[in-house]
């Protein structure tokens, strides 16, 4: 922890919850937002992998768009086009978790940058963040997308330490995304995993090098140091 100069955070589902999209969901389709909305990450996820093996990137709110209509077809429920960009709009106003705000604050007063490291694209990203009235917390904001590959990809990993002109081992990555925290881990950044809700890590050879249960978690762990 003491050669920490920066911490890079993952966007979804680390300091946001991608499932706050189930509430719009149930309200466009009664009784089945919280299923929507699982089945739309997973396939937003899967599609991520998918074009980033075949070498076919299209940004994130794309595939998050495709994923919402494979979900919704899938479901066999009717959605319009306008409803299609309603729900995926949602995307861009998500809620954060409770002790994000007051742990990011603290972390602000330490002598670290704040990034964020995320697959959305620019726009979504700059969308999340202002829409929650967190963009002054941050000193980079950054979208894989000039990398035209996903995470866990090492070369999306990569524009992190180029951004913040740092070597990796100075750079903290957070993600509460165990697929997302195996691949920093084995690009080679210091890794903290988030574990909310009593996960098991994945078997990918991988292990982070801490684990905590919330964005306050990481503020004792640099307070330890
Ligand atoms: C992110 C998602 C995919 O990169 O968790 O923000």
């Amino acid at each position: 922890m003491q050669q920490i100069k920066a911490i890079a955070f993952d966007l979804y589902g680390t300091l946001f919850d991608v499932h706050s999209v189930a509430t719009q969901c149930d309200i466009a389709f009664p009784g089945r937002g919280k299923e929507i909305s699982q089945m739309w990450r997973q396939k937003q996820l899967e599609y991520s992998w998918l074009r980033s093996l075949m070498n076919d990137y299209v940004d994130f709110h794309k595939l998050t768009m495709d994923a919402l209509l494979y979900t919704t077809r899938s479901l066999g429920l009717a959605m319009s086009e306008e409803l299609h960009k309603e729900l995926s709009s949602t995307y861009l106003k998500l809620d954060y978790f409770p002790e994000v705000p007051n742990a990011l604050r603290t972390l602000r007063n330490r002598n670290v940058k704040l990034a964020i490291l995320s697959n959305g694209s620019p726009d979504s990203i700059k969308s999340v963040i202002s829409n929650a009235g967190l963009i002054e917390k941050f000193d980079y904001l950054l979208s894989v997308d000039p990398a035209r590959i996903f995470k866990p990809h090492d070369s999306a990993y990569n524009i992190a330490e180029e951004a913040l002109n740092l070597h990796r081992s100075e750079i903290l990555f957070v993600s509460s995304n165990a697929w997302d925290a195996t691949g920093a881990r084995h690009f080679g950044f210091p890794t903290c995993w988030i574990n909310r809700t009593a996960k098991v890590f994945e078997e990918m050879g991988q292990t982070p090098d801490w684990e905590v249960k919330g964005i306050d978690g990481v503020v004792q762990l640099l307070e330890r140091a």
